[in-house]
């Protein structure tokens, strides 16, 4: 009989694609995927390692999963641990006899997983384990098991090679490494034949893509030409990778979204330097400031980090400061927290108090809750293009072009249904509105 398995993901989108391409593998040799954890042989955690409290959780839940098993029928559960945490922990995981991993496997080794989970391989009694980097793997030849059916999610490139100080990733996913052009429309196409109608294209730094004499500007633009694909987006940019080539085409091609994740992390240029973010506070404003002449309707949404190691009120008022003039429409911000192996855990102390911490993250969590709402507010009366993506027995929920969640009466809308919508109300999150006529 197949052997069951569950897959649970945490953290980014990345992790997200990646379950999809593990299904993929695990499915083409015989395993099945269920969604109930005590049914399951094999539970997998495809984890996350960029902040404290993702870490905390994924060690909760294998002691959650134990726990459950133990209490229905005693039973035995495999638990693997894949993903970022994977290579970041892999000794104290494999050491921790509280937590008895059964295997582990990094994010550029899910091809071996079938030899890793197999119950025979010759290294099963030693704890099968491969969380070797790789400057290569983009995983190109896999076509992942998605089970969103209007957007796809693409990975075009793969690592990191910034070194942010705070940043685990480059330790994490390895190196930069991009797909051909070629082999990503190929994907596109295939996607457009089975129905999607929009594409995300992915990368840890998506916007430094780079293949041979091929840039990211000219990858969006081959992608837009897929008939059948009439939204495109991508996560994550680099806010240093944004020339006017780029952005020209963003302002013309109408298949590419509004819609830019662009990461900030400071508003303080000394903070920006210690974080080695390659930009100051007043060359982030000028990128706004240029993305906004060529694309006046854009959304913009943003990361931030308060309490970076020595970070002063007077440096986190000018975080402030930013996030009040440039007006994102909605922002994550996270409070600093100090990751092995990094530059800043190296060089830095992390001595901004908790309560500072907290401090901070509230009044900026206030100040950006007050900009989203009015911004939200701005868009009562409009007419937007909804892209239909859940379907309820009440309600549809679908997306602006600049990717807010608007929620509208059900009436005959099939997902991947296009509806023109006016919308009626705004909260900070989402929107509401009716079909416009
Ligand atoms: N502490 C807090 N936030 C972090 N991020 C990355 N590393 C850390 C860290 N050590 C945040 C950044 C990044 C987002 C994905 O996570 O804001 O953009
Ligand atoms: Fe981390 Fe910086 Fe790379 Fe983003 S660009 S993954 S924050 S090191």
């Amino acid at each position: 009989m197949s052997k069951k398995v569950l897959i649970q993901t945490f953290g980014c989108q990345m992790n997200e694609y990646d379950t999809e391409l593990i299904r993929s593998i695990l499915m083409k040799v015989g395993y099945v995927f269920v969604e109930d954890e005590l049914s399951a042989d094999i539970v997998m955690l495809n984890t996350c390692a960029v902040r404290e409290n993702a870490h905390r959780k994924v060690y909760g839940r294998i002691h959650e999963i134990r726990h459950n098993r133990k209490k229905k029928d005693g039973g035995s559960v495999m638990i693997g641990i894949l993903g970022c945490m994977a290579t970041n922990l892999r000794t104290d995981l494999l050491e921790d006899k509280n937590l008895k991993i059964d295997f582990i496997a990094g994010p550029d080794s899910y091809k071996r997983l079938p030899d890793l989970i197999r119950p025979t391989s010759a290294e099963f009694e030693n704890k099968p384990f491969d969380v070797t980097l790789s400057e290569f793997e983009t995983y190109s030849d896999i076509y992942p098991s998605r089970k969103n059916r209007v957007n796809a999610w693409i990975a075009v490139m793969r690592g990191c090679n910034n070194f942010c100080t705070f940043c685990v990733v480059p330790y994490t996913r390895g190196r930069e490494r991009s797909r051909s052009p070629e082999n990503v429309v190929e994907e596109a196409k295939k996607l457009a034949d089975e129905g999607f109608k929009q594409i995300t294209l992915l990368g840890q730094n998506v916007n430094s893509y780079n293949y041979e004499k091929y840039d990211f500007a000219y990858l969006m633009e081959q992608v837009s030409k897929v008939n059948g694909i009439e939204r495109i987006r991508f996560t994550s940019p680099h806010p240093k990778d944004f020339p006017e080539k780029f952005l020209e085409l963003m302002a013309h091609n109408p298949k590419i979204c509004k819609q830019i994740h662009l990461p900030l992390q400071s508003g303080n240029s000394r903070v920006l330097d210690m974080m080695e973010r390659t930009y100051s506070q007043k060359e982030f404003l000028h990128l706004v400031d240029k993305i906004r002449k060529y694309c006046p309707t854009i959304a913009l949404s943003t990361d931030i980090i308060i309490g970076f190691p020595t970070e002063t009120d007077e440096e986190f008022e000018d975080t402030y400061k930013v996030m009040k003039e440039v007006k994102f429409d909605s922002a994550y911000i996270f409070k600093y927290s100090e990751r092995q192996n990094t530059i800043a855990a190296r060089k830095f102390p992390d001595d901004v108090s908790e309560e500072s911490k907290t401090e901070r993250i509230v009044r900026l969590n206030v100040l950006q809750k007050d900009i989203s709402l009015r911004k939200n507010e701005a868009h009562v009366g409009e007419i937007h293009n909804i892209l239909i993506e859940e379907i309820d027995t009440e309600h549809v929920r679908g997306r602006t072009d600049g990717n807010k969640l608007v929620t509208l009466p059900s009436q005959n809308y099939a997902l991947g249904d296009f509806v023109k919508t006016k919308i009626t109300y705004g909260s900070p999150y989402s929107l509401k509105g009716v079909p416009s006529t």
